[in-house]
């Protein structure tokens, strides 16, 4: 793959030529049904929120042990953003992929928030980040800047994935706003990551959001390859990305990479469900059945959840957060049991998961 081989002064001389023409229209007219859409070839990997200091602080050694004992379990696909720690994320990522070969692994990084020096709101899910304050640039400007800075705090000469992130209605700092920042988009960021990949800058892009909306709008006026579909598909809540912005993405030949397919800890246990410090109704209760339902069939909930989340086809990869070594261990070990079918049957006859939700396949010998 070119992105590979290409050198950090290339992939930025050309990235810079890509802003120019990103002046054009938003939707390449490079047919999104017939071209082959780019793919992660791994279908498990580690997201950087818990890296970054998401919640509360992870210490340097432990960020360290975290990230070698994804990579001693096998984890190749990496995660991350400039939002997560405002760098620190980024940053940590880099330091532990540094004595790996590109090759061998795979990054997806964020643009849309630029950095730069300051001192962060206390209110932020990041505890202890670096000490920067962010702005938002969806242009095309803005991404080609953000990407740079990116390979800077990563230390790498190429990113593969690229998401266009939180341009969303959950995004507090834009709310109903978020519209007029898609159409900044649309004319720029996302024309410019269509232009990179098409030069073989990067190997996809796509939105990391929290809700579908943007994706669906995103399909009807760009060409993308991926979304990072955040909070939407998870054991406990999933009907609404099954019904709409799954078919959507298929009859364009996107694919999914659901993050927080444990919505945020709660499915490994933790009384925290997603971000927004509310815990829906009902829900732990639902957890209790589904729990006691997985121990009946001699598995776990966090384990029938990262399964959960990789069955559809649609969806090529589920990118779980882990704070320390054992959690990523455990996670990974989740991914290689056998479910008994009859789990899925009896979550789906007791009303727990949709009726039309895909569940793991047994293996076929
Ligand atoms: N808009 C976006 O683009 C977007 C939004 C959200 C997420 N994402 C991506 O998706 C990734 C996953 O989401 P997430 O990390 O926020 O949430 P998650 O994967 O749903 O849950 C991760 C958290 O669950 C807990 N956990 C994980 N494994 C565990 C285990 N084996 N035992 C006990 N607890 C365990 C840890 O909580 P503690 O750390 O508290 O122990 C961990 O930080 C993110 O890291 C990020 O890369 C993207």
């Amino acid at each position: 793959m070119k992105t590979n081989t290409a050198t950090r002064r290339s992939f930025l001389a050309t990235a810079a030529l890509s802003a120019a023409a990103a002046a054009a229209p938003a939707l390449s007219q490079t047919s999104s049904e017939t071209r082959a859409h780019y793919r992660p070839p791994h279908r498990f990997g580690l997201g950087g929120v818990a890296i970054g200091n998401g919640f509360k602080p992870t210490p340097d050694p432990q960020a360290e042990e975290t990230l070698e004992a994804a990579w001693a379990n096998g984890v190749r696909y990496f995660d991350t953003s400039p939002w997560y720690g405002l760098g620190l994320s980024e940053r940590r990522f880099g330091h532990f992929l540094h004595t790996q070969k590109r090759e061998d692994y795979l990054i997806s990084t964020k643009v849309g928030r630029l950095l730069k020096p300051g001192q962060p709101s206390d209110k932020l899910l990041w505890k202890a980040p670096s000490p920067f304050v962010h702005t938002y640039d969806y242009s095309a400007d803005g991404v080609r800047r953000s990407i740079e800075d990116s390979l800077q705090r990563l230390g790498v000469e190429s990113i593969d994935i690229v998401f266009i992130h939180d341009l969303s209605p959950d995004n507090d700092d834009l709310g109903e706003r978020w519209t007029e920042y898609f159409n900044i988009a649309a004319k720029g960021a996302m024309p410019a990551l269509t232009k990179m990949r098409e030069e073989g800058l990067i190997k996809a892009w796509g939105l990391g959001v929290n809700t579908i909306e943007p994706a669906l709008a995103t399909l009807k006026v760009a060409d993308p390859d991926i979304f990072l579909s955040a909070t939407q598909y998870s054991l406990m809540f999933h009907e609404d990305a099954l019904n709409r912005l799954f078919p959507a993405c298929d009859a364009h030949g996107v694919s999914i990479v659901v993050g927080a397919p444990l919505n945020a800890g709660f499915l490994a246990g933790l009384d925290r469900y997603d971000y927004r410090g509310k815990m829906p109704e009902g829900f732990k209760e639902k957890r209790a059945r589904i729990s006691a339902l997985a121990s009946k069939h001699g598995t776990d909930l966090r384990t029938a959840a990262l399964q959960f989340t990789t069955a559809p086809s649609t969806v090529s990869a589920t990118i779980p957060g882990a704070r320390t070594a054992q959690q990523v261990t455990e996670n990974a070990a989740s991914m290689k049991v056998q479910i008994p079918a009859a789990f899925w049957a009896e979550l789906k006859n007791e009303g727990l998961i949709a009726k039309n939700a895909p569940t793991p396949e047994p293996p076929t010998s």
